[in-house]
């Protein structure tokens, strides 16, 4: 709508995903607003609290917004959630967003909210409203029981420590069956990020066509890297939260059972 043009700094396995300062530094020169999320989709990565400050520092120095998306703020395995509003400044200029998807498992509501300057709150108000005037009722009636009842506390409690069984269960697996992927195992959100560059390039295909094949092969689906950014081509998204262990484990020995069939491994 107005003409904005996105620029990126590289988010990468080398450094567990977390963007270069330098490139901070550079793009925000000219940027007039940055995007960021923690924990991230499809990463999982927790930003790390020196490179939030530094953005949140520049932000407030030279008069740019912040959106910080936070919708994976509850689904921690190890660690805190990093709060950036508290930095000196951020009142002034960081915009949150946060949504209901992640912790109630209700992504096809579409329900969230955001939050921050009043600035800048007053006029993403005026727009909503010429998008879409409201988000749907149900899903407004299912976030007041969930927030009013105390569910939330109580939802939380039950799913993270089977979020985190699904997590380990994904993690070992992939190490034990596909051994040349590079992995990190992450401490929030719900998805690994493999770098499967060993398999597809002795395969020769691309990330696409490789899991378009285990999908139609061996009925395991995950979303190819280059969905999100064309330089991650060389990754999958693994989500670890809507399956139990067993079934993640299954899923992953048959991306192994393909690769011996077509003689990869
Ligand atoms: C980081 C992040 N922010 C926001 C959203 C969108 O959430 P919603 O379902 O509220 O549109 C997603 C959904 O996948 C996400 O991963």
């Amino acid at each position: 709508m107005h003409g904005l043009k996105v620029e990126y700094c590289p988010q990468e396995i080398d450094t567990e995903f977390q963007p270069d300062p330098e490139c901070i530094k550079e793009k925000m020169e000219k940027a007039k607003a940055v995007l960021f999320e923690s924990p991230g989709n499809p990463t999982s990565r927790v930003i790390r609290e020196d490179i939030a400050k530094l953005i949140v520092d520049i932000a407030y120095e030279k008069k740019k917004w912040v959106f910080y998306d936070q919708a994976y703020r509850h689904i921690y395995y190890e660690g805190e959630h990093l709060w950036i509003q508290k930095y000196t400044g951020a009142d002034e200029v960081v915009v949150t967003i946060e949504s209901f998807s992640k912790d109630l498992a209700i992504p096809g509501f579409r329900l969230g909210y955001m939050w921050g300057p009043e600035e800048f709150i007053k006029h993403a108000a005026k727009l909503k409203g010429y998008l879409t005037i409201s988000a749907s009722n149900i899903a407004q009636k299912l976030a007041i029981i969930y927030l009013e009842k105390e569910l939330k506390e109580k939802y939380l409690l039950k799913v993270i420590p089977e979020y985190r069984r699904r997590r380990d269960a994904a993690y070992n697996a992939l190490t034990k069956y596909l051994p040349e992927a590079r992995v990190v195992k992450p401490r929030a959100g719900m998805y690994l990020f493999p770098d499967v560059s060993a398999y597809i390039e002795k395969m020769k295909v691309t990330d696409v066509e490789f899991a378009k094949r285990i999908a139609e092969s061996k009925h395991v689906v995950m979303l190819p890297g280059s969905a999100f950014h064309p330089n991650s081509n060389r990754y999958l998204r693994i989500t670890f939260v809507t399956e139990p262990p067993e079934r993640i484990e299954e899923g992953i020995k048959r991306i192994r059972e393909y690769l011996e069939e077509n003689h990869v491994i």
